[in-house]
């Protein structure tokens, strides 16, 4: 089994992930586009159950992008109920597994009862500490952080916050992660190699996984294999490759 060639110790703290493919996973079975984003809550479980079992801290799911708005009405309907749906159908199983439920995204901007559902589950998950689970919802990195710069900005002209006491990790506080470690490892599934607006900022110095696999055929050993892979590249954030084994030999 893959998880045999898993490091433990050396796990990603948050795994970030784009779930692509699903309309394309449908058209295969000459099935409506819907029925791929059914069929994707399936591979939602999977990597779910399996981040907790090893033990990653985070992870994020691109589940709507603030772009997805411009697909059909009925698409755009179906998705929004399935979210509701599966909130609520896996809430009992979160709370159970410890897992605490999280969002990203203009979440005022979602329909009523997507977004009521919603802050349920995340507020009757509140207490959980095993693993947190954050969907990205109406969510896109460049809102994201020009909200930031905006609200950065407010409380300079309010005098609450000198301007040259800004710095990278002061502007890290004003984004919807704040409270979020930056993903170390962002996995995009269906052979597509973009980021597509997604943790810009956060994801400066995360390894990218692309798979040719469709989100619903997306299992447990697809992530592992993604893990492994990410186990086995040198980290080495602008140093020498000298540098890193060097610092690698003192830890
Ligand atoms: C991308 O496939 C997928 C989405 C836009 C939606 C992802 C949503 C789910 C998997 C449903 C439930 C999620 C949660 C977290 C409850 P695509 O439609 O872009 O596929 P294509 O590129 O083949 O057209």
């Amino acid at each position: 089994m893959y998880t045999d060639q898993i490091i433990y110790s050396k796990l990603p703290r948050h795994i970030a992930i784009i779930m692509d493919g699903n309309g394309r996973w449908a058209k295969e079975k000459g099935k409506p586009r819907v029925f791929g984003h059914k069929s994707g809550v399936t591979a939602v479980r999977e990597v779910t159950e399996a981040a907790a079992e090893l033990g990653i801290e985070y992870l994020t799911l691109y589940a709507f992008s603030t772009e997805n708005w411009s697909r059909p009405t009925f698409e755009v309907n179906a998705l929004m109920t399935l979210l509701v749906e599966t909130v609520k159908q896996e809430l009992a199983t979160l709370n159970k597994n410890n897992i605490r439920l999280k969002a990203i995204g203009d979440l005022s901007g979602l329909p009523k009862k997507t977004r009521e559902t919603l802050l349920q589950g995340i507020e009757m998950t509140a207490q959980n500490t095993r693993m947190t689970l954050v969907l990205a919802l109406n969510y896109s990195s460049r809102w994201e952080i020009v909200e930031a710069a905006k609200k950065m900005a407010l409380d300079v002209s309010e005098g609450n916050l000198n301007i040259d006491a800004v710095n990278a990790d002061v502007f890290s506080g004003y984004l919807n992660t704040k409270d979020i470690p930056d993903p170390e490892l962002m996995i995009r599934t269906s052979g597509e190699h973009r980021i597509s607006n997604y943790l810009l900022w956060q994801a400066a110095y995360a390894e990218l996984y692309f798979t040719s696999v469709l989100w619903p055929d997306f299992r447990k050993e697809h992530f592992y294999q993604a893990i492994i892979d990410f186990q086995n590249r040198e980290r080495r954030f602008g140093k020498t490759s000298e540098q890193v084994s060097e610092r690698n030999l003192e830890n």
